[in-house]
């Protein structure tokens, strides 16, 4: 194995490297706290926390793959219960594997009339992301015959449990917010097609599936479907690394998704454009005002990618194909078409003004996703909550391959700690 050499005044350390297979090895530096060393990198700009097969970013060069294939090829040729598989088991099911997974998830779909009564005891515009937060951690109380960790098959079926009545979830929180009963699971429908007719049907008239629609949200959840070891993904983990069950971990990894620096940023993008439109501002004295006071643009900027966003593009183009087709007029009232004007131009002014530029600030996935979410047919609300279904897989990918690794330890970072040093209690009377 190589080694790094670190001196530290007269300290010497040899410090084992792991070699990746693409992007950067990890030097091993858990040694160092023998020789009262820990290494500080707030926010983990430069820390891995694992080692992991599951997905690879090249933030240089905007490259995104899922156990090796190329997330442009799977948003061309596969679909997201596909790529569910592929993230949890490492390679591309057989046809019988794939029909087995469908039919698993199509018999688990609907839930109890008791999970239906819980959700119902919410306010019904409660925010979205705390009722999908707690309907997912209740899944756990509805199923504690699946909470036992240690067990494979158990753990399975929470998975399976998980992905299946996470769109009955979503669907029913989106329902409640309209006052529209929950619709149950038709499993001769596809996946997509299925969770829409869920959210937008009228229980007493035929409902029309809307092909673009479909292929359209289907390549949003693969797209959203796994980020290697960002902030919801590194939560799921570290609840997990303490054995936390499926259900539990996941729920966490909700909780940090609805931040608007993470997940929540899709809707913050659409509030964002309604300000510009509202103000009658200009688009650039928006930015220019953003530039001068340093606030963030949503939509704008990311950890990893220090170019363009792969999943951008893809967003980018179905939005562009939505909007091309001729009914967009009947779909979104002119003051909401009025948004994608704006946030064209916001992204070209931004593009190419050297305060992002030189900042490596692009528009990232969620840029653009919020837009089509909405004209598809969601309000903003929903945009973080259709993101975290896509991202339920790669968080039970990330889950299930932390457990199975035997170098897993119970995550427990270390501080730097720059407080008081040791001093006597001072009685009040004292002070
Ligand atoms: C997601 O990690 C993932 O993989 C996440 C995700 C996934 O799939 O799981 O990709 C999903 O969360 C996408 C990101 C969505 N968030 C937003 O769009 C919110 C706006 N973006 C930022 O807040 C920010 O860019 C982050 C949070 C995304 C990244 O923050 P970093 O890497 O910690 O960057 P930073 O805060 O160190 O900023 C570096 C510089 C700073 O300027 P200086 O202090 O150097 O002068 O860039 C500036 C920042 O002020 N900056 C921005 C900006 N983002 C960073 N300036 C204006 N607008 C922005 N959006």
């Amino acid at each position: 194995m190589a080694q790094a050499k670190l001196n530290v005044d007269a300290s010497k350390f040899d410090l084992p490297v792991v070699k990746a297979t693409q992007g950067p090895d990890g030097i091993m530096v858990s040694s160092l706290a023998n020789d009262g060393f820990v290494t500080l990198d707030p926010g983990f700009l430069t820390t891995a926390q694992c080692e992991s097969k599951i997905t690879f970013i090249d933030g240089k060069n905007s490259v995104l793959l899922y156990r090796g294939y190329p997330i442009e090829q799977l948003c061309e040729q596969s679909d997201f219960l596909e790529v569910a598989w592929l993230l949890r088991h490492g390679e591309l099911p057989s046809r019988a594997e794939y029909d087995r997974f469908c039919a698993d998830l199509n018999h688990r779909t609907m839930v109890g009339e008791d999970f239906r009564s819980f959700m119902a005891s919410f306010p019904r515009a409660a925010q979205p992301m705390s009722v999908l937060a707690s309907a997912i951690n209740a899944l756990a109380a509805f199923y504690p015959d699946t909470t036992d960790i240690t067990d494979p098959g158990k753990l399975d079926e929470a998975s399976r449990i998980i992905m299946a009545k996470a769109r009955t979830i979503v669907s029913y929180i989106y329902r409640r917010r309209r006052d529209e009963p929950m619709l149950y699971p038709d499993v001769a429908r596809g996946y997509v097609d299925d969770f829409l007719r869920m959210c937008f049907a009228v229980p007493y008239e035929p409902y029309e599936s809307d092909d673009l629609s479909i292929h359209a949200l289907g390549r949003l959840l693969i797209i959203h479907a796994d980020h290697e070891q960002n902030c919801s993904t590194s939560v799921v983990r570290i609840a997990g690394s303490a054995h936390a069950n499926l259900y539990s971990a996941i729920a966490a990894g909700v909780n940090a998704l609805s931040g608007p620096l993470h997940g929540g940023a899709n809707e913050a993008v659409l509030r964002q454009l309604e300000v510009i439109r509202d103000s009658g501002e200009s688009v650039a004295s928006f930015v220019e005002d953003a530039k001068r006071n340093g606030t963030r643009i949503s939509g704008f900027g990311h950890r990893v990618y220090k170019c363009h966003d792969p999943r951008a593009e893809v967003a980018k183009h179905y939005l562009q194909e939505l909007m091309a087709r001729g009914d967009v007029d009947d779909r979104l009232p002119a003051d909401e078409r009025a948004l994608f004007d704006i946030a064209t131009q916001l992204e070209d002014i931004a593009t190419h003004d050297d305060y992002f530029v030189s900042r490596h600030l692009y528009p990232n996935v969620d840029f653009y996703t919020g837009l089509l979410y909405r004209i598809i047919g969601f309000e903003p609300a929903m945009f973080t909550p259709l993101f975290a279904l896509g991202r339920i897989p790669g968080w039970i990918a990330q889950y299930r391959e932390m457990l199975a690794d035997p170098g897993t330890r119970i995550g427990r970072p270390r501080q730097v700690y720059t407080g008081r040093t040791r001093r006597d209690y001072v009685p009040m009377d004292q002070r």
